[in-house]
């Protein structure tokens, strides 16, 4: 008989000995929690395809955020929903400062100093037909809709946002709205690019959170988010990205995107954040509600796997209770 002189099953034996060798780690601060702010007060309405999520009104999003904070995570990010009247064909609430992600920004900002808030950069909340950008006649007009993009951002940096998120994939909008912050004294205000961002499936809840689907219909978001076939497509818009200034990049959705995530940072050694989509939630609270899958669990490898990855921040619409259990 002979022996191995190497067993790697030596390091697995003991759990000590496991926590030692382990390369990556899960830790709060790795954590970004995406949350829906709705109009009124005292309100918290569930999303019935997101499992736990919640649309919370300004003052239980203030409450929610202090918990957030308290358990040590870093930033939420806040998305809005408008009720349907104030939707329009051009998304022109979007820019006016007093709307509802600006007021809610003000408010985190005076009552929750401490926890950083992002804000989606994209017409898709705003608009009557759910695009993200500026449509005429069926086309989504890039350089039109960066105008628009562009005062969507100072007015959310004017109301105090730290990171400001383009999640809208039109060309040369980083560099455009750099410009336009600069221009305007926001200097400090960071640029998160949803840099990597593909014409994904998974982003059915989402659209039901915030009432995009409904308005959407049939229609699509594939000429300007990445088709899933392509890898080098996302280096290059990654690159792109950073050439005009963006402080940190994404990759979304996440789980089936992790080789995405590798690649990126691999290349360009940038703050790379990582988005847990609506679906992906979805999905893992489905089984674990079925019975079929251990919910803590199953989230908790899926989080480690983007560590292992890469990433160096998640967004999770978990993180409060991942948060929680780490
Ligand atoms: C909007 C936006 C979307 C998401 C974040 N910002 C949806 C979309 O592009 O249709 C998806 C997030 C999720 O599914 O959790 N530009």
């Amino acid at each position: 008989m002979r022996f191995p002189s190497t067993r790697l099953r030596r390091n697995r034996r003991t759990a000590w000995s496991r926590e030692l060798v382990r390369e990556s780690r899960l830790h709060v601060t790795d954590l970004i929690w995406p949350t829906f702010v709705i109009e009124g007060t005292d309100q918290q309405v569930p999303v019935p395809s997101m499992p736990g999520v919640h649309r919370l009104s300004i003052d239980h999003l203030l409450r929610q955020a202090e918990r957030a904070a308290t358990l040590g995570i870093p930033a939420i990010a806040v998305f809005p929903v408008l009720e349907s009247g104030t939707k329009t064909e051009d998304g022109r609430e979007a820019w006016n400062e007093d709307n509802l992600i600006c007021r809610a920004v003000r408010a985190l900002k005076q009552e929750v100093p401490e926890i950083g808030v992002i804000c989606d950069v994209a017409l898709d909340p705003f608009t009557s037909h759910g695009q993200d950008g500026i449509v005429v006649d069926g086309i989504i007009l890039n350089d039109e809709t960066i105008d628009a993009l562009c005062k969507q951002s100072l007015a959310q940096a004017r109301a105090g946002c730290d990171v400001i998120a383009p999640s809208d994939m039109m060309d040369g909008r980083i560099g455009a709205i750099r410009a336009a912050l600069d221009a305007d004294g926001q200097q400090d205000a960071q640029i998160l690019a949803y840099s990597a961002k593909y014409a994904s499936a998974f982003y059915g809840p989402f659209r039901d959170a915030v009432g995009s689907k409904a308005a959407l219909g049939a229609a699509d978001k594939r000429t300007y988010q990445q088709d899933p076939g392509n890898g080098d497509e996302a280096l290059r818009e990654v690159g792109l990205d950073i050439d005009e200034g963006a402080d940190m990049v994404m990759v979304k959705p996440g789980m089936p995107y992790l080789d995405i995530v590798w690649r990126v940072k691999e290349r360009f050694q940038m703050p790379t954040m990582v988005y847990q989509v609506s679906g992906e939630y979805a999905m893992l609270h489905a089984a674990a509600q079925n019975g079929w899958l251990d919910g803590e669990k199953v989230m908790l490898e899926s989080l480690m796997g983007f560590k292992r990855a890469g990433a160096d921040g998640i967004l999770t619409y978990a993180a409060l209770e991942v948060a929680e259990s780490l």
